[in-house]
């Protein structure tokens, strides 16, 4: 079992990769500028908002299988501000390219590997995706969550008669540099639960949108 995982140099991202390895898997970690330390995790550069880092890490796979890859490298630069002067242009088009493109981009490029493993693909979105519990704020982040979920839906619609499984997951409200010391739980318990999701995910529950401790969450 082959993993790829973006945005695994730190936080979510990092304990996947460290819980996978740990599981016998073979884990390709993606970092954008500082690769992790840990050993046992296959290190590349990837910048999942470029096409031609995409395509470089592509030519060094060839045609290697995956049995998953997880779309989890994110961002979220809009918090806490306001509708007088916050969500400049400049933020919208950062995170979309990083949060939206680059899962795209991700699926797009890896797909022929996935298919020679028969594999899955996961994509790390947010309860702020969803429609129904929308309380304000943070229009970027949301958005850009709300169309990774979306992306993950329509892809679960073509690739399902390929046999191709595609899950969307919220990792909980964690404790990264992301989710900040006084989020609920920490990346160890994350990692865990969400293995346990791409584990169970199959073509019988492909397009799912579920959290990390296995509860189906509203769209
Ligand atoms: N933490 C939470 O409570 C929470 C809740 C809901 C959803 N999420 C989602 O879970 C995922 C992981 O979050 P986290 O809390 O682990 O965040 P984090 O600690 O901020 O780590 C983000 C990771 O994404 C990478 N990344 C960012 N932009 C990138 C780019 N353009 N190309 C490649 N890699 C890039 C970062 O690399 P660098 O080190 O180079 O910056 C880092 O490895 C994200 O998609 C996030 O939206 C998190």
């Amino acid at each position: 079992m082959t993993v790829l995982i973006t945005g695994a140099n730190r936080g979510i991202g990092l304990a996947l990769a460290k819980q996978a390895a740990a599981r016998g898997n073979a884990v390709i970690g993606t970092y954008r500028s500082f690769p992790g330390r840990e050993r046992g995790i296959d290190w590349q550069a990837l910048e999942v908002s470029d096409q031609a880092s995409q395509r470089t890490l592509a030519d060094r796979l060839g045609g290697q299988p995956l049995s998953l890859i997880v779309c989890n490298a994110g961002i979220y630069k809009d918090g806490g501000q306001t509708l007088e002067s916050g969500f400049a242009p400049q933020l919208w088009d950062e995170t979309f390219a990083v949060n939206v493109k680059g899962v795209f981009l991700t699926v797009q490029t890896f797909l022929t590997n996935v298919r020679a493993g028969k594999g899955k693909i996961a994509i790390i979105s947010s309860q702020m995706a969803s429609d129904t519990r929308a309380p304000g704020g943070s229009y970027i982040y949301r958005a850009s969550k709300a169309a990774a979920l979306n992306l993950g839906r329509n892809l679960s619609a073509d690739l399902k008669k390929e046999g191709i499984p595609v899950g969307i997951y919220h990792p909980g409200w964690v404790r990264t540099d992301m989710g900040g010391k006084h989020a609920d739980i920490d990346v160890a318990d994350a990692a865990d639960g969400l293995l346990a999701r791409f584990n169970a995910l199959t073509l019988a529950n492909t397009g799912c949108f579920e959290t990390w401790d296995g509860r189906t969450h509203p769209y």
